[in-house]
């Protein structure tokens, strides 16, 4: 892995107005797209792991499955899928998490994790962390051993990756924007 510094916000492109008035979009596709910049993104994530025995990654749908599988590959750990609700075939265990309006659930199936295995969470992004909260919360619930979560950004002014923290969960980012 090279150890020049790279400008990961560079590779991210932002769309005014989308998908609402007032709201800054940050897409991704264009960093996933650039094999150099999504290279140094999973290598960096996944750093402080390196070498460590994760048992599973765990990625939110939709996007934290690109991150997430990637990531699992990397550190030659099982992936997990945590997914909106509906989507899962076998039994599941849900979760209701806040968004701007209203509530919404995810899921994973029941025998995803052991207990005492250990976890990274991913996902592309953390603004409020109602998400990824809710998704530590199926882990926790099923005995793992939630190591870290992992985002590719941050939106700090929004105090997700605070709330991750107060529950005890480090927190890796590559990026923060300000606003959101
Ligand atoms: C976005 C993003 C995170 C989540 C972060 O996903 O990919 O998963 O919101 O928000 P939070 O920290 O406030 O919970 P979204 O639900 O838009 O769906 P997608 O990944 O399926 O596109
Ligand atoms: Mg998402």
């Amino acid at each position: 892995m090279s150890s020049d510094p790279f400008d990961f916000a560079a590779t991210v492109r932002a769309i005014p107005d989308y998908p609402k008035k007032g709201i800054v979009f940050r897409d991704i596709t264009t960093l996933l797209g650039d094999a150099r910049a999504f290279r140094r993104t999973i290598d960096e994530l996944v750093q402080p792991w390196a070498g460590s025995k994760i048992d599973k990654v765990a990625g939110i749908e939709a996007r934290g499955f690109i991150v997430g599988g990637a990531v699992a590959h990397q550190l030659s750990a099982g992936f997990v899928p945590i997914r909106k609700k509906g989507k899962l075939p076998y039994e599941t265990v849900r979760v209701s998490y806040a968004l701007e309006y209203g509530i919404d659930e995810i899921e994973m199936h029941v025998d995803a994790v052991e207990p005492g295995e250990r976890v990274i969470l991913v996902d592309d992004l953390i603004a409020t962390g109602g998400t990824a909260e809710g998704a530590i919360k199926l882990l926790r619930g099923k005995g793992a051993i939630v190591e870290a979560a992992c985002f590719i950004i941050d939106l700090p002014v929004l105090g997700g990756a605070d709330k991750l923290r107060a529950m005890d969960v480090p927190v890796r980012t590559l990026i923060s924007f300000d606003g959101h």
